[in-house]
C-alpha cells in the first residue's frame, strides 16, 4: 500500500515513484481519459491550428498523454511541447513516443517538484500550459502550524501565469471535490479490458491506481492535495491574474476541466 502510517513516512510523495508512475500509464487505455484529454485540448486549443507554431508546458504530464494528444491533434505542427513530472520513469515513455513520433528535441520532458514552482522556467516562455489532473497534487506542509496548506497549490497558479506569454492560456483538469473512482472505473472498465493489447497488465494497473486512489482521497481529507470545488478554484485563478476563466465538468463527472486567460496586456 502505499498510504503510510509512521510518522516519518507520513509526508514521503509517493508520485515520484517509478511503479506509481508506471501504474498511471494506463490511465490513457481508459475510454473516459480519452474524452477527458480530448476535452482539455479542445479547451486549450477550441481550433487545432492555433496550435501551430506554439511552445507548450505539460504540468505534471505523467507519460504524456496530453503531450501526444497534442502533437498529434495540431499534425506535428506545434513548435515543442515540454512534459514535466516530478517523477524520472515518465523520461522513459516520453523518449519513446518522441523518437515514434519523430519530433526530435520539439518533445522534451524535465524532472520538475511543481510543490516548488517552476523556478527553471523563464517568465513567458509558454503560449500555452495544460496540466491533466495533476496540479492538485502540489503540496506545501507548514512546519510552524504542523498542517498541509494550500500555499504551493496557490502559489502554482501564479508560477503559471509567470511563465505564460501575455495572451497565452492555462487549460487543465482537476478532480472534482471527494472524487468516485468508482463512477470513472466503471464507465471505462469493460470497454478498456476489451480493447486493451495487454488485458493482464491493465488489470494489474487498474488495481494499483486504485489503491493509489485510497491514498490520494485520505490525503486530500487531511488538507495535503485539494480537490476543490469549482468556485474555489476560479478564485484561485483570479487571484493570480487570469480572465476569461470557465470550466465545464468531464471524467464521468469526476473531474473539471478549466481554461483561463492571461491577459494579452497586463494591467499596470
Ligand atoms: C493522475 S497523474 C496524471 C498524469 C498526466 N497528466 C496524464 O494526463 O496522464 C498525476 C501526475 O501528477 C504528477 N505530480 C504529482 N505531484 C507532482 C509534483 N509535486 N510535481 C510534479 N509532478 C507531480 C504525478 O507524478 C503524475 O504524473
Amino acid at each position: 500500500m502505499p498510504a503510510t502510517t509512521t510518522p516519518t513516512d507520513e509526508r514521503t510523495n509517493t508520485w515520484a515513484d517509478a511503479k506509481c508512475a508506471k501504474a498511471f500509464w494506463s490511465q490513457s487505455e481508459l475510454p473516459v481519459f480519452h474524452a477527458l484529454t480530448a476535452d482539455t485540448l479542445a479547451a486549450a486549443y477550441p481550433d487545432p491550428s492555433q496550435a501551430a507554431g506554439r511552445q507548450v508546458l505539460d504540468l505534471g504530464c505523467g507519460g504524456g498523454t496530453l503531450t501526444r494528444g497534442l502533437w498529434l491533434r495540431s499534425n506535428g505542427t506545434v513548435a515543442g511541447i515540454l512534459g514535466v513530472d516530478c517523477a524520472e520513469a515518465n523520461a522513459q515513455r516520453y523518449e519513446k513516443f518522441a523518437a515514434e513520433l519523430n519530433a526530435g528535441d520539439r518533445i522534451r520532458f524535465e524532472v520538475v517538484n511543481f510543490s516548488h514552482g517552476l523556478p527553471t522556467l523563464a517568465d513567458e516562455t509558454f503560449h500555452g500550459v495544460v496540466s491533466g489532473l495533476s496540479i492538485t497534487y502540489a503540496e506545501y506542509f507548514d512546519e510552524i502550524t504542523q498542517r498541509w496548506t494550500q500555499q504551493a497549490y496557490d502559489g502554482l497558479f501564479h508560477e503559471v501565469f509567470r511563465v505564460l506569454k501575455p495572451g497565452g492560456r492555462f487549460a487543465f483538469s482537476v478532480n472534482v471535490p471527494n472524487p468516485s473512482w468508482w463512477a470513472v472505473g466503471l464507465k471505462s472498465f469493460f470497454g478498456a479490458l476489451r480493447s486493451s493489447p495487454k488485458p493482464l497488465r491493465l488489470l494489474k494497473n487498474l488495481n494499483r491506481m486504485n489503491r493509489y486512489g485510497r491514498w490520494l482521497k485520505m490525503e486530500a481529507a487531511r488538507g495535503r492535495f485539494h480537490y476543490l470545488p469549482a468556485a474555489d478554484v476560479t478564485a484561485k485563478l483570479a487571484a493570480a491574474g487570469f480572465v476569461g476563466i470557465g470550466h465545464r465538468l468531464s471524467y464521468a463527472g469526476q473531474a473539471f476541466v478549466f481554461h483561463a486567460d492571461k491577459p494579452a496586456t497586463e494591467a499596470v
